[in-house]
């Protein structure tokens, strides 16, 4: 590792991760540790420029306010103090919440004080990574489940390019995925970047256990465990395989509501996967926030539209497909999201609206088509914007594009005679419908 590090310090604060994505965007690397970070652990860190001691409201556990360890006093390091509630220990300024005025006292303890580099960047990293997953695994294999997705996409760049073909890439396909989805990720991995890919079409095997099963949670947790299944059963076919790739990132691995001394969540995301599978973990991403993800994939190569994507629910279109899924429905949900996704391009929309969709409803209404009566399902279409998922508010989409995009439905998808827009922020509604 050649970066320069800042090493923020956490004494109860809400805001170690502003201030640590604040201080990268300066060009400068950082992590967030305990308050009680030892001597041997603070001198493991490699490139540690200085220390910013973090309070905040939790400061204070059990009526003592914490203190850092003895071992951060005796660094020797630059440090700085700041309090986000105005109860600073020493006599020092309130901490500027205002952007600038905090960029401000940021980057003058940074450069002016610590002296650091700014060889924080995309580049560094790769090149980093790639020493150290080649270090990791030597010349063992690697298996990682590819969804698609941004994270377990980026991983997989990343780790074509260290180790090639010890990586084992699996993409099930659950038949839940948006239009385009599993053709796109077997042209850009397999394809383009020669990836060993086993690609596994499961959707009938999905669509079998999920017939007339109408409960959302009942939904949710068959798609989950079948996909592990898959996954597993995929898995014991390949011989040799120690070690298990994931897309952990440092939001993950963060705690949200920092409770001072337990920093680290356990991975859970290995998830359900049999116990006599005894894998070690390569999490290359682990200290990347997402937007630095969406760089290094930027950075490996992978298509803007892959890395750019928005966020979409492991369920897939089975949560969007409401109520017993059929394969009628199914198809109404997917061929209208693609329909939504093409004019929100067209419309300069889709870089702009964080996540939209469509949802199709288990139920009928009149209409008319060529003279006749018809009686078909409705399409409902969501657009929200929003910082961190938890609340939402709509998107203000102009009538006209609403217009085209109901005409496009309704002429283009079969079996749907409506379309619908939702109006309802988060709360009171979720963003996803189930
Ligand atoms: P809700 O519906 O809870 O959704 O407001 C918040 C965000 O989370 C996404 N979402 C999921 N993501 N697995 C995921 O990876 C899931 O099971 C899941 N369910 C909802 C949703 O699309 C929205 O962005």
């Amino acid at each position: 590792m050649q970066q320069d590090m800042i090493v923020i310090l956490d004494l109860g604060s809400e805001q170690n991760t502003l201030i640590a994505r604040d201080i990268r965007t300066l060009g400068v690397y950082t992590e967030i540790h305990p308050h009680d970070i030892t001597a041997e652990q603070l001198k493991a860190l490699p490139n540690v420029k200085g220390i910013i001691l973090n309070g905040g409201p939790n400061r204070v556990v059990d009526g003592v306010a914490i203190d850092a360890s003895a071992a951060v006093y005796e660094s020797g390091l630059p440090l700085m103090a700041v309090d986000h509630v105005g109860k600073v220990p020493q006599a020092l300024p309130a901490w500027p919440e205002e952007e600038k005025a905090r960029m401000d006292a940021l980057s003058g303890f940074v450069f002016d004080q610590c002296h650091a580099e700014r060889n924080w960047n995309m580049e560094n990293f790769i090149a980093d990574q790639i020493a150290l997953i080649r270090q990791q695994v030597g010349d063992k294999k690697v298996l990682l489940a590819l969804s698609g997705g941004v994270d377990s996409s980026v991983v997989a760049a990343l780790l074509i390019k260290a180790i090639g073909d010890q990586l084992t890439c699996v993409h099930v396909n659950h038949g839940l995925l948006r239009k385009g989805e599993p053709e796109q990720v077997v042209e850009v991995f397999q394809k383009q970047l020669g990836a060993n890919l086993v690609y596994v079409d499961a959707s009938e095997r999905f669509l079998t256990k999920l017939a007339g099963v109408a409960d959302p949670e009942q939904k949710r947790k068959i798609i989950g465990a079948e996909f592990i299944r898959v996954f597993e059963e995929e898995a014991r076919k390949l011989e040799g395989i120690e070690f298990l790739a994931q897309g952990t990132i440092y939001p993950d691995i963060v705690e949200s509501g920092t409770k001072t001394a337990k920093m680290v969540k356990s991975h859970h995301n290995v998830g359900g996967l049999p116990e006599d599978m005894q894998f070690q973990l390569v999490e290359p991403l682990k200290m990347l926030f997402k937007d630095e993800v969406r760089a290094c994939g930027v950075a490996l190569g992978l298509p803007e539209n892959m890395v750019y994507r928005q966020p979409f629910p492991g369920p897939g279109l089975g949560v969007r497909c409401l109520g017993a899924i059929t394969r009628e429905r199914l198809e109404a949900v997917r061929e209208s999201d693609a329909i939504l996704r093409e004019e929100f391009a067209l419309a300069g929309l889709a870089g702009k609206v964080w996540q939209y969709f469509t949802v199709v409803p288990d139920f009928k209404s009149v209409g008319v088509r060529d003279n006749a009566r018809c009686f078909e399902y409705p399409v409902i279409i969501r657009a929200v914007n929003t910082i961190d998922a938890m609340t939402a508010s709509i998107e203000l989409v102009d009538w006209a594009i609403l217009q085209k995009i109901t005409d496009r439905i309704t002429h283009e998808v079969p079996g749907v005679n409506r379309v619908l827009y939702d109006m309802t922020p988060k709360p009171v509604a979720t963003i996803e419908w189930e």
